[in-house]
């Protein structure tokens, strides 16, 4: 009865929270969802996007500008500004030129007036147009993408993204050419834009390209439309957004709304009252619920009914095991939380405590344990248990004794001991055991499961030095709530192991993660970084490369780390390192499934051949002759390029 309670209040206070906020979620654009857009006169929805500026087939594309605003208004801030409202948005841009360069740009705008600005076409961007360009009367911020380099704006270059205020010239422009992006090269581009009533911050494919203090209440009035913006030229493209989700705080109605706090305050207090009686109840019957399989509602029973779920702890016996989280007990730190050694029942346990600053949604929480949990394989570490009280979020893995792979290859001569040598044999284990496990994450379990950050650092070590892989999906998830805080590209992966097409597809594949298993493995035999990891190309001057050379003068046994005296077969070495290569082939066509990995690491197949020189990145990659696909990479998720251009 409890549980049901609980969930009741749950949905009823949600329902109310959705009242006092914009919040709204266009996995893709219908015809019929032009009911809740105002969309200027050309623009209009097909194909599953809005195209902000039309491409009726035969007529001209040149000299058009549009908008698509969402209909309802977001209450941006209240009085002079002492209140002001939050909103994260984030949507998928796809612009594909039709000319060389595409112009002119499309735009996130935020603006006081619905109607698209007469002769706002090119350069203006559909944002201002001459007249109002520069005057406080346009009301209207926009962050641009801009795909043409106008003089008179004095842009930085044809591929850019700006801030502008009132204006078609820019306070901030950073180009997105050095992160590898084209704007207008027809791939979609995934934009997160967040604003935390101080600072504007923009994100593309969760890569931080701007953050810049902003008093939106200075230039904006206090209710405000939220949408895109677009224009063409003599130089045109298609301007499509493919999906699109806002999520605003609404500061309230400025005091003389009465009727608001009515329907909403009062009927808040009054649900706060009940959930906290129910809480209180709850909590009281807590000790004899607890073995009890199901019976709750919300988070505990989502878990719990995934049967072979991990074991819940209280945060109590957490605190025991840890000495209340004693810095004694820390084992490392990381972007997601700190992780302790504990001890439960007599036996070692690591706690990994996640950052209350990360952010880390419940329901990713709990499709971390649920999907996780389940997974039962030798070569992964196992997930025991989780907590989730008072805030705080658990997770309870088995200890590992010989600490993570990157202490052992990355051998510092400091901590140097005899044992932290790794012999050949050991290392060989390492790959195979790696290779194992990601084999089975690929094809072994129900729901095919990416890594997406699998380097040394991620491999752990059980007393036999087995390579156990871990860290899996929490890092992925926390990553991608963590945008706003985290700059660096670390968020796709981890800069050295990411696979080159990774930026131009913008998102995680069986054979990005092939690609990583490759560079580890090359890691492990050479005894060597990944890579210089501030370089801004790091796939040039990756270890992926340096092996290469080695290879084309056939010496490739050279590269072995030296460490290892030399004390290996020959053969072996070279078949490891072959294998490493082809997993890291520019083309990821190429590269073997992991299925095909395993059988060359058991001798059962040769090893994949590879060109002598190492091949070039192009894109799109295309695909070998059938004959030499790997059927075992089927359900391959590299999609067809076409399918890229949104159209
Ligand atoms: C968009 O339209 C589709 C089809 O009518 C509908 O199912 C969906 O709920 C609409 N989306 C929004 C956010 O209104
Ligand atoms: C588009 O605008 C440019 C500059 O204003 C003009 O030269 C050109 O003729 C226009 N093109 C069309 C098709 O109207
Ligand atoms: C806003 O500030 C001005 C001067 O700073 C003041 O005169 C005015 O009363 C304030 N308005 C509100 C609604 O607080
Ligand atoms: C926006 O995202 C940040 C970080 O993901 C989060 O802390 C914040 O609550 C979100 N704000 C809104 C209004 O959704
Ligand atoms: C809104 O913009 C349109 C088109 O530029 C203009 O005609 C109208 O006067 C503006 N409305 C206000 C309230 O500024
Ligand atoms: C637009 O206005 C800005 C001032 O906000 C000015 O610097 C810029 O030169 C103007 N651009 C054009 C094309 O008139
Ligand atoms: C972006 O892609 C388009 C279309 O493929 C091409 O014309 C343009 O030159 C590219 N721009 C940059 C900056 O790479
Ligand atoms: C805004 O950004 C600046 C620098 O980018 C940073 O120093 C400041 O802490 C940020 N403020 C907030 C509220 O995030
Ligand atoms: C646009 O094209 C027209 C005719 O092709 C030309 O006269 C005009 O100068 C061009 N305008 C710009 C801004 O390039």
């Amino acid at each position: 009865m409890c549980s049901s309670l609980l969930a009741y209040l749950l949905i009823l206070s949600q329902a109310l929270f959705q009242v006092s906020c914009l919040k709204f979620n266009f996995p893709n654009f219908q015809k019929e969802n032009d009911t809740h857009l105002i969309l200027s006169k050309d623009a209009y929805i097909a194909l599953g996007a809005i195209q902000v500026t039309p491409d009726v087939n035969g007529a001209s594309m040149e000299n058009l500008s549009g908008r698509a605003l969402y209909k309802t208004p977001f209450r941006l801030y209240k009085g002079n500004g002492s209140t002001v409202a939050t909103f994260n948005t984030t949507f998928v841009l796809n612009i594909l030129s039709q000319t060389s360069p595409g112009g002119e740009g499309l735009a996130f705008i935020i603006t006081g007036n619905s109607s698209l600005p007469e002769n706002s076409q090119g350069k203006w961007l559909g944002i201002v147009n001459e007249n109002s360009n520069g005057s406080a009367q346009a009301r209207v911020v926009a962050v641009e993408f801009d795909t043409r380099k106008s003089d008179d704006a004095e842009d930085v270059d044809d591929n850019h993204v700006g801030l502008n205020i009132n204006s078609i010239h820019s306070t901030k422009e950073v180009s997105l050419t050095r992160y590898g992006f084209n704007i207008s090269g027809g791939v979609d581009l995934r934009v997160f834009i967040g604003y935390d009533g101080k600072n504007l911050t923009v994100f593309v494919n969760e890569i931080l390209i701007l953050s810049q203090p902003l008093d939106l209440f200075n230039h904006l009035p206090e209710e405000v439309y939220v949408g895109f913006s677009a224009s063409t030229s003599n130089y045109t493209e298609l301007n499509c957004v493919k999906s699109w989700q806002f999520s605003g705080i609404d500061i309230g109605g400025g005091g003389r709304n009465w009727k608001w706090i009515i329907t909403i305050v009062v009927p808040i207090a009054a649900v706060t009252v009940l959930v906290v009686i129910a809480i209180v109840l709850c909590v009281r019957r807590a000790p004899e619920d607890e073995d009890l399989e199901g019976g709750r509602g919300n988070i505990e029973d989502q878990i719990i009914r995934s049967n072979l779920a991990p074991k819940k702890f209280r945060l109590k016996e957490l605190k025991q095991a840890t000495g209340n989280f004693s810095p004694k007990n820390k084992l490392g730190k990381g972007g997601f939380g700190t992780v302790y050694k504990g001890t439960w029942k007599n036996k070692d346990v690591a706690v990994k405590r996640v950052s209350k600053k990360s952010h880390q949604g419940k329901q990713e929480f709990i499709a971390e344990v649920t999907t996780i949990g389940n997974l039962n394989h030798k070569n992964l570490v196992k997930l025991i248990g989780w907590c989730y009280e008072r805030r705080e979020l658990l997770l309870v893995y088995e200890f590992m004794p010989k600490g993570s792979l990157d202490k052992y290859i990355f051998y510092d001569e400091k901590v140097a001991m005899e044992e932290s040598i790794l012999s050949w044999e050991q290392r060989r284990s390492i790959i195979q055991g790696c290779a194992n496990a990601l084999e089975y994450l690929h094809n072994g379990c129900q729901k095919r499961v990416l890594h997406r950050d699998i380097k040394a650092s991620n491999i752990m070590l059980d007393s036999d030095f087995n390579a156990r892989l871990g860290d899996f999906g929490l890092a992925r998830t926390i990553q991608e709530k963590e945008k706003t805080h985290h700059s660096t590209v670390e968020i796709a992966g981890t800069p050295g192991y990411m696979a080159p097409e990774t930026f131009l597809i913008s998102r995680a594949t069986v054979e990005t993660d092939v690609y990583s298993f490759g560079v580890l493995t090359l890691e492990v035999v050479c005894g060597r970084k990944p890579g210089n990891q501030s370089e801004q190309n790091n796939y040039n001057n990756s270890i992926v490369n340096w092996l290469w050379e080695f290879y084309r003068k056939g010496r490739i046994t050279d590269a072995a780390d030296p460490k290892m005296d030399g004390k290996f077969e020959e053969k072996e070495v070279e078949c490891v390192l072959i294998l490493g290569l082809a997993c890291c082939h520019p083309n990821p066509h190429y590269r073997p499934s992991m299925k095909t990995v395993l059988q060359v690491l058991l001798g059962e197949a040769e090893p994949p051949q590879i060109p002598q020189e190492r091949p070039s990145f192009v894109w799109p990659a295309m695909p070998p002759s059938f004959s030499k696909i790997d059927d075992s990479l089927t359900g391959s998720q590299l999609t067809p390029f076409t399918e890229l251009t949104g159209r």
